[in-house]
């Protein structure tokens, strides 16, 4: 495994991170701490979760990922060898202010985090969006007393568009505050103009680490979908909205081919061109099995040559297409 340094801080994570959304909800605990345990046998040494995460399915709530996570870090006893990122921002509650980006709440979601993350600090704060109804310097000053108490090392932005985060940058730089350092975009071979036309340039530019997520457009890359083939999963009619346009099943046939010419998967395909991106630190990855992590973190065995990064490109070029088809 390669360390990578993320961004413009003084940590290095792994080249992959592993996700959480899952825990809690498509895995029970015990399978969700063998993943994690396999993760850090791989050398993985960042976990991402968010205070949501969990509250899906029958006796979901929001903290239970971060419950599962805070239990295993307990049992492992390697806390301080992880770098972990939460999320706030979703509703915790029906408390009208049990959500957002307010001092209020920041100050109460980290509390929360902690507890059931079983820690007394967060590496990485993520916003897990933007907040349209809060000052962005309010923000930014309760997040800097944090990092001043130590409770949080950095802060993140994910799901933001990139004015959004010039914005914050533009604050924190104007007051002399702590400035968002890392990004967590959606991000995938089918999906990256979002990514690719306006958060790039400004990730180079501010020298941003990015984390991104849903390197496998969550299962629709993977070769388990096709027009008439559905999987069953309870996050198929998310991949159905999301991914099921005629011209992600032509990536299909891309990315089927260069896996066959590698002899790879094509889950291993699709992350590797992630990894190929150089503007992206580490993507995050959402395994259910040990078996599904370990081909997962093997994507980071596969050299994509610029002939195969070109066909991979060709086939999902977003440039040439109108509006409606990205
Ligand atoms: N900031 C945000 O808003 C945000 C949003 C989404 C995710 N995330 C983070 O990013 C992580 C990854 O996102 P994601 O779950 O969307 O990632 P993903 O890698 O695009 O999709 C994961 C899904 O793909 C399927 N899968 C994974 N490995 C496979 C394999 N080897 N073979 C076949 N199928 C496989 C599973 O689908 P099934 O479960 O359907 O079987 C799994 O749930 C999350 O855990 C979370 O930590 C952040």
């Amino acid at each position: 495994m390669k360390y990578v340094k993320l961004g413009n801080t003084g940590i290095k994570i792994s080249q992959v991170v592993i996700g959480s959304t899952n825990m809690g909800w498509r895995i029970n605990e015990q399978a969700s701490h063998e993943v994690l345990d396999k993760a850090v046998e791989l050398g993985v040494n960042a976990i991402d979760t968010a205070n949501i995460y969990g509250k899906w399915g029958e006796d979901g709530y929001p903290g239970r990922s971060e419950d599962i996570i805070g239990n295993w870090l307990k049992k492992s006893e390697i806390r301080e060898d992880i770098v972990l990122a939460t999320k706030l921002f979703g509703e915790m509650s029906e408390n009208v202010n049990d959500r957002g980006l307010s001092r209020k709440h920041i100050h109460k979601a980290l509390k929360g985090s902690m507890k059931r993350l079983q820690t007394d600090f967060v590496d990485i704060y993520f916003t897990h969006t933007f907040d349209a109804e809060t000052p962005v310097e309010e923000t930014m000053r309760a997040f800097t007393a944090l990092i001043e108490q130590g409770k949080i090392h950095y802060i993140g932005a994910s799901n933001h568009p990139a004015w959004r985060i010039m914005e914050a940058l533009w604050v924190s730089d104007k007051y002399g505050l702590e400035r968002y350092e890392v990004l967590q975009p959606v991000y995938n071979i089918a999906k990256r103009h979002t990514y690719e036309q306006d958060l790039v340039p400004l990730v180079e530019k501010y020298k941003l680490g990015v984390t991104s997520y849903s390197p496998l457009g969550t299962g629709f890359l993977t070769g388990r979908y096709g027009k008439d083939m559905l999987p069953e999963t309870p996050r198929v009619d998310g991949v159905k909205r999301r991914y099921f346009k005629d011209r992600n099943f032509e990536i299909l046939k891309t990315l089927k081919k260069i896996a066959k010419e590698k002899d790879a998967t094509m889950a291993q395909i699709a992350i590797s061109w992630v990894v190929h991106q150089e503007s992206v630190t580490a993507p995050i990855l959402g395994a259910n099995t040990i078996e599904q992590l370990e081909e997962n973190v093997g994507a980071l065995e596969i050299k994509l040559k610029k002939d195969d990064l070109q066909q991979l490109d060709e086939a999902s070029d977003w440039k040439t297409l109108d509006e409606l088809s990205r």
